[in-house]
C-alpha cells in the first residue's frame, strides 16, 4: 500500500535485524512491560505474518522509499487477550525512535484505517494504551478517535498492581473517521 510519503508492505528477512534494534531501545519500549531480546521480536514477526493470513490484514512493515526500508509498523490487530470491549480490532505504530515527529504514525495509520472500515468492512476500530503514552494518545486524536473514561481498562495480561496496568481506550466509527477524513 503506499500512501503520499509511506509503502506499508509485508515483512521480509531484511526487517528483523532492525526490528530487532527497534524493540530493544528503551524510548520506543518506554511504555511496553519489557524490551524484546532477537527472539521475542523474531516471534513478533511470525506472529504478524500468521495474523495476515487469519485475518487479511494485519501490522505492516512501513518503509520510507529513497529513506529508509524499514522504519517500524503501523497496522491492524485482533487482541489476543479478553476484556470488555473485545473481540474487536485495534489500529496499531511503532517506529523507530530516528523517525518520530514527522507524521508517518498518522499517515500509515490513516491507511490501515480505510483498509479495516472499507475492505474489511468493521463497524469499529479502537486503540489503547498507558495514560503517559501522550505520543501515542495525540496519534489516536489526530485520527478522529474518541475516548469515554468509561472505558479505561485494567490490561489482563498484567497484574492489577503492575504500574502499566491502566489502560486508556479509544474507539473510532466509520461513520466518524468518514466524517472525520
Ligand atoms: C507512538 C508513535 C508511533 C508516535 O510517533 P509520532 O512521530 O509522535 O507520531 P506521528 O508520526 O503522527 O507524528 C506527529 C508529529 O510529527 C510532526 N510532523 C512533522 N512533519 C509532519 C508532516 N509532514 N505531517 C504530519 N505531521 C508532521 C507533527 O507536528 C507531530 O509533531 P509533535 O509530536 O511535535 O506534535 C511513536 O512515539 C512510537 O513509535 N512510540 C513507541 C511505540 C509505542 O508506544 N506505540 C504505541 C503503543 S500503544
Amino acid at each position: 500500500m503506499r500512501t503520499a510519503r509511506l509503502l506499508l508492505r509485508q515483512w521480509c528477512d531484511a526487517d528483523r535485524e532492525p526490528f530487532a534494534a527497534l524493540n530493544a531501545d528503551p524510548a520506543v519500549m518506554a511504555h511496553m512491560p519489557a524490551l524484546l531480546d532477537r527472539a521475542a521480536s523474531d516471534a513478533f514477526i511470525d506472529r504478524t505474518c500468521a495474523h495476515f493470513d487469519q485475518h487479511g490484514f494485519g501490522l505492516w512493515a512501513v518503509a520510507v522509499p529513497r529513506v529508509s526500508d524499514f522504519i517500524g509498523y503501523v497496522g491492524l490487530s485482533v487482541p489476543r487477550f479478553s476484556a470488555a470491549f473485545t473481540p474487536c480490532v485495534e489500529v496499531g505504530w511503532r517506529l523507530a525512535r530516528a523517525h518520530w515527529g514527522q507524521g508517518y504514525a498518522t499517515e500509515g495509520a490513516r491507511a490501515a484505517l480505510s483498509v479495516g472500515f472499507l475492505s474489511a468492512g468493521l463497524r469499529e476500530i479502537v486503540s489503547f494504551t498507558v495514560p503517559a503514552n501522550t505520543r501515542s494518545i495525540a496519534v489516536m486524536q489526530r485520527l478522529g478517535m474518541t475516548h469515554d473514561p468509561a472505558d479505561d481498562f485494567a490490561h489482563p495480561s498484567l497484574p492489577a498492581d503492575h504500574p502499566l496496568s491502566h489502560h486508556v481506550l479509544y474507539r473510532l466509527s466509520p461513520e466518524r473517521w468518514l466524517a472525520h477524513a
